[in-house]
């Protein structure tokens, strides 16, 4: 019903429709990360009288998505009733009922606990390797050290051999919001373990593990950023297709939004429920926490530049670590770039099209909430590839991902057009609808 709603109200309904035929596949597949999935791995390392001490280790093999603060949690369902005696470097959020216990008070004995890391600045005897990150976890491709994290946890009542060990159920992951899901925990072969010298090689008694991976359309129901074109060969700036995120004030969900010029704008923010998931958003005819904008700005000789401008309409959120993933064919060939890092990343290998770029720390790795500094800006230089050509949109790029989300992109037949350049591009435009249609039945049914 809500869907239909939206629908009605929409005045660009056939971008919306396309954008939906993606938006709607739950599957967590995505293209340029195929293989991407946060692992978490279960070492039991000892036995102890009524259970095991395990390290639990968490991979985040994402090339860009990340988790920023307030971080991760884990849940899980035990398969018994084991009780938790102790942890370190994380802890669970809530105790439950240990009055069962006398003496020894467990640390804690819900039958689904809920941990998550601990402070930055926790006493070292109370660390582990790789914790204390306050749940942050980067992205493989920008920082791998930084893509783990581990704790300790003592378990009781959980039997003491590989055969009288039960798996626990049901993981969960929120980063803080949803979007994961997580398989099965599954045996495996035991981890090996190299002493720091290297002259010695231990072995975990016990191992399994967990692998969830994230989708978009769980984590929210509606698009989170847009894409707006500019050239400096066409004055037309093309903007964020109306409503990509929401429209303006006709449902629930979608209707609230903050009108900048508001005399008491601090108050105004102040005045809506607190909550750091959702969105607290400029008012604009997009709706969307994050606008990208692409502008072609000069053509040289043997090459050509871009600026590229982030800017945060959510008043809500400054993203820490922020990361853009940007697919264009001359990606192979970028020569320069102006205040952001980037790197490339080849989800097929051979294909060089698509980079991922992200802030330079300390000066603009933390875009800031909604307001006048709102924003981050960066320069590209390309060296013209062989195909290069300013017509039929060439030098726009065929998809921008804004933390690991994908944006919505203006439909190709209004991208700005060389002067002269003929008729639109309705034919294209349609054989794209068409190629799209079909890559969506085939991975369907591959
Ligand atoms: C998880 O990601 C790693 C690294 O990309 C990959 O080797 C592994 O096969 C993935 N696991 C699953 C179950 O997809
Ligand atoms: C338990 O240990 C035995 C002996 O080391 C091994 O053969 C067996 O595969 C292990 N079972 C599991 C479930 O890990
Ligand atoms: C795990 O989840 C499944 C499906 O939601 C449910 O049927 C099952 O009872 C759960 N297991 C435990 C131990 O909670
Ligand atoms: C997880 O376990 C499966 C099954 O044992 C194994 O194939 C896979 O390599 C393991 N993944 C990691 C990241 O340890
Ligand atoms: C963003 O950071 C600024 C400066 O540190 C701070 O004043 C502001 O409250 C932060 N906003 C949010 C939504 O956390
Ligand atoms: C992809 O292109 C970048 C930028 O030109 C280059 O630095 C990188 O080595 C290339 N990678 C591959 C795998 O070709
Ligand atoms: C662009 O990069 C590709 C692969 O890195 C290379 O083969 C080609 O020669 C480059 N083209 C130009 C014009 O530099
Ligand atoms: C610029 O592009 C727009 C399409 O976005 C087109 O309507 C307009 O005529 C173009 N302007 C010129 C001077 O070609």
């Amino acid at each position: 019903m809500m869907f239909f709603h939206f629908l009605k109200h929409c005045p660009c309904m056939f971008t919306f429709l396309i954008f939906t035929l993606f938006y709607t596949s739950t599957e967590a597949y995505d293209p340029l990360d195929p293989n991407g999935n946060i692992t978490i791995k279960w070492d039991i390392i000892s036995w102890t009288a009524d259970g095991y001490v395990a390290t639990v280790t968490m991979n985040n093999f994402q090339q860009y998505r990340h988790i920023s603060s307030p971080g991760w949690s884990l849940g899980w369902t035990w398969a018994k009733k084991e009780v938790i005696w102790n942890m370190v470097g994380s802890q669970t959020t809530e105790q439950g009922d240990c009055s069962k216990f006398k003496g020894n008070i467990p640390h804690c004995c819900k039958k689904d606990p809920t941990v998550v890391d601990l402070l930055p600045g926790t006493p070292y005897n109370q660390q582990t390797a790789n914790c204390c990150k306050g749940g942050v976890l980067s992205s493989w491709a920008q920082d791998p050290t930084n893509a783990v994290a581990s704790f300790q946890v003592i378990v009781g009542r959980a039997g003491t051999t590989n055969k009288t060990v039960k798996l626990p159920q049901n993981f969960t992951l929120k980063a803080p919001g949803p979007g994961y899901t997580c398989g099965r925990a599954k045996t495996g072969t035991p981890t090996k373990f190299t002493t720091p010298d290297k002259r010695r090689v231990t072995q975990a008694l016990m191992t399994w593990n967990v692998t969830c991976t994230y989708s978009q359309f769980l984590a929210q129901q509606t698009p989170t950023c847009c894409v707006a074109l500019s050239s400096f060969y066409n004055d037309t700036i093309v903007p964020c297709p109306t409503c990509s995120c929401g429209c303006q004030g006709n449902s629930p969900q979608s209707g609230s939004c903050i009108d900048p010029s508001a005399s008491h704008l601090a108050s105004v923010v102040n005045g809506f429920p607190k909550n750091s998931i959702t969105p607290l958003v400029q008012c604009t005819s997009h709706m969307c926490p994050i606008r990208v904008h692409w502008h072609i700005k000069l053509n040289y000789k043997e090459y050509w530049r871009v600026k590229v401008t982030v800017t945060n309409f959510n008043y809500r959120m400054n993203y820490s670590d922020w990361n853009l993933v940007v697919q264009h064919p001359n990606f192979d060939n970028l020569t320069q770039l102006f205040s952001f890092n980037s790197k490339p990343i080849t989800p097929y290998g051979s294909i060089n099209d698509t980079a991922m770029l992200w802030g330079v720390k300390f000066y603009n790795d933390l875009l800031m909430q909604a307001g006048p500094i709102g924003n981050v800006q960066s320069e590209l230089l390309f060296r013209k590839d062989s195909n290069f050509n300013f017509d039929k949109g060439w030098a726009f790029p065929r998809r921008i991902y804004f933390n690991g989300d994908n944006c919505v992109m203006p439909p190709p037949d209004a991208y700005p057009w060389l002067p002269n350049a003929g008729s639109k591009q309705k034919v294209s435009f349609l054989a794209l609808v068409m190629a799209s249609l079909v890559a969506l039945v085939l991975h369907a049914y591959s």
